[in-house]
């Protein structure tokens, strides 16, 4: 399924210590016996999803689609990226008046943005999905405070048949909201955190409102849970990619570069940007994660990976087989002086494009992880965001790091709750 390969300095990928380490590693992870196991649902979650769960996310999905052309999802941080990821993924480029829209809010706080999205909705019916585990993030409420008024201001009391929320079973102001209104509700599971999410409630509630096949998703990331369990260093590419970023990490390479040709999958680089950056960066350790999209950033940030200090690692995510393509022709004129592409295709470009590349990169001095995905669809976008958590989570606890917490997200967040006064802070 996904392969993983590696060229850089010749180094003993797998040496005896390491391979006992990870063993020990997939003992604890499988055992949920390691740092943060309170917080490992999302490990065996595919397999364990019902019908009678997927046929309510269904259901939801389509009264959402028969009642709105807008759906606003509102969440920040792991209760967006994921579903963002997926649908951009897989959305075409371009939509010439889409019959329905997932749009987001809440993952920021711009006046411009919310004002301008409420005048985007005005002539279209519109639905919210509201999502926050905790309930209380303070950029989705402030978002959800705007486009409740909106929707209640529009639809009077139909508002609160158009409003879905995704939070805690058991706490937090939005589920209290959500009782007092008689919002319809889905639940962020206790054992799983919010970038850990996207197979939960979480993701396949937009997915499935935005149009996309959840079943595939699910056989996709079914499919990793179960072919990626087994201890084996030198076949399972979770294992591997862990093992090779952990390696290259202890050699000063602690900055790891996401590049990918495929702009559909910039929001896949976002998510991954998470996911990495909050399970592994504490403690004053961790790789600082990046992402390019190529061609483009070799016009930019390719200067400084090819020459610039020498603490990156590259991994290419490439995609094998692509949906559409275009050939280059011959001109009459070759004005351009590109008849000598003529026959070649854009993704052959692409190739040639990452060949070269990598090829650069590495005499540059930067090691290279390639990580190769089939195609772009359902199945193998499921099977992509399950290998990168299972390998984050190897990835982290090879850091000694508990990959499920985010205690430096919470300094900010009281900095500005003491800052604004918010009751409770005024005197710290
Ligand atoms: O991964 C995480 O846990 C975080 O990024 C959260 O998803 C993010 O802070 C949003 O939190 P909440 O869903 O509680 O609003």
């Amino acid at each position: 399924m996904i392969n993983v390969t590696y060229s850089g300095q010749k180094q003993d990928v797998l040496n005896q210590n390491q391979v006992s380490r990870l063993q020990a590693i997939h003992e604890d992870l499988y055992k949920k016996q390691g740092a943060g196991n309170d917080f490992l649902g999302w490990l065996d979650w595919p397999s364990g999803l019902s019908d009678e769960f997927l046929n309510n996310i269904r259901n939801t999905a389509d009264q959402i689609q028969k009642q709105a052309d807008v759906l606003i999802v509102i969440g920040i941080g792991g209760s967006y990226l994921g579903s963002k990821a997926v649908i951009e993924a897989l959305k075409p480029h371009f939509e010439k008046n889409p019959n329905f829209e997932v749009l987001f809010a809440g993952q920021h706080v711009s006046g411009a943005y919310l004002k301008q999205l409420m005048d985007y909705i005005d002539d279209r019916e519109v639905a919210l999905n509201v999502i926050s585990k905790s309930g209380t993030t303070t950029e989705p409420a402030i978002a959800f405070r705007f486009l409740q008024n909106y929707m209640e201001d529009r639809y009077g009391e139909e508002a609160s048949s158009r409003i879905y929320v995704t939070t805690d079973e058991n706490k937090g102001a939005l589920l209290n909201l959500a009782k007092e209104k008689g919002y319809q509700r889905f639940v962020v599971p206790d054992d799983v955190g919010g970038r850990y999410s996207v197979f939960t409630a979480v993701g396949l509630l937009p997915i499935a409102a935005a149009g996309y096949n959840i079943d595939e998703l699910i056989h996709g990331a079914k499919q990793a849970e179960d072919g990626l369990s087994t201890f084996d260093p030198e076949n399972n590419p979770a294992i591997q990619y862990a093992a090779i970023r952990h390696n290259l990490y202890e050699q000063g390479f602690t900055n790891e570069v996401l590049a990918t040709f495929e702009p559909k999958l910039s929001y896949v680089q976002e998510w991954w940007k998470q996911l990495y950056g909050e399970s592994e960066g504490k403690e004053h350790k961790g790789i600082f994660p990046v992402s390019v999209t190529y061609t483009t950033d070799l016009h930019s940030l390719g200067q400084y990976i090819q020459d610039g200090k020498r603490d990156l690692l590259e991994s290419f995510l490439i995609v094998e087989e692509v949906e559409e393509d275009l050939e280059l022709f011959e001109a009459e004129q070759n004005a351009d002086e590109l008849n000598y592409l003529a026959g070649t295709s854009l993704n052959d470009f692409n190739l040639v494009a990452y060949e070269g590349t990598s090829k650069a990169h590495l005499s540059g001095g930067v090691p290279q992880i390639g990580i190769h995905l089939p195609k772009i669809d359902e199945y193998h976008i499921g099977y992509l965001l399950y290998f990168y958590m299972l390998a984050c989570a190897y990835s982290a606890y090879l850091l000694d790091i508990n990959p499920f917490n985010q205690p430096g997200v919470e300094e900010y967040k009281t900095n500005i709750f003491k800052l604004l006064k918010k009751p409770g802070y005024e005197t710290e």
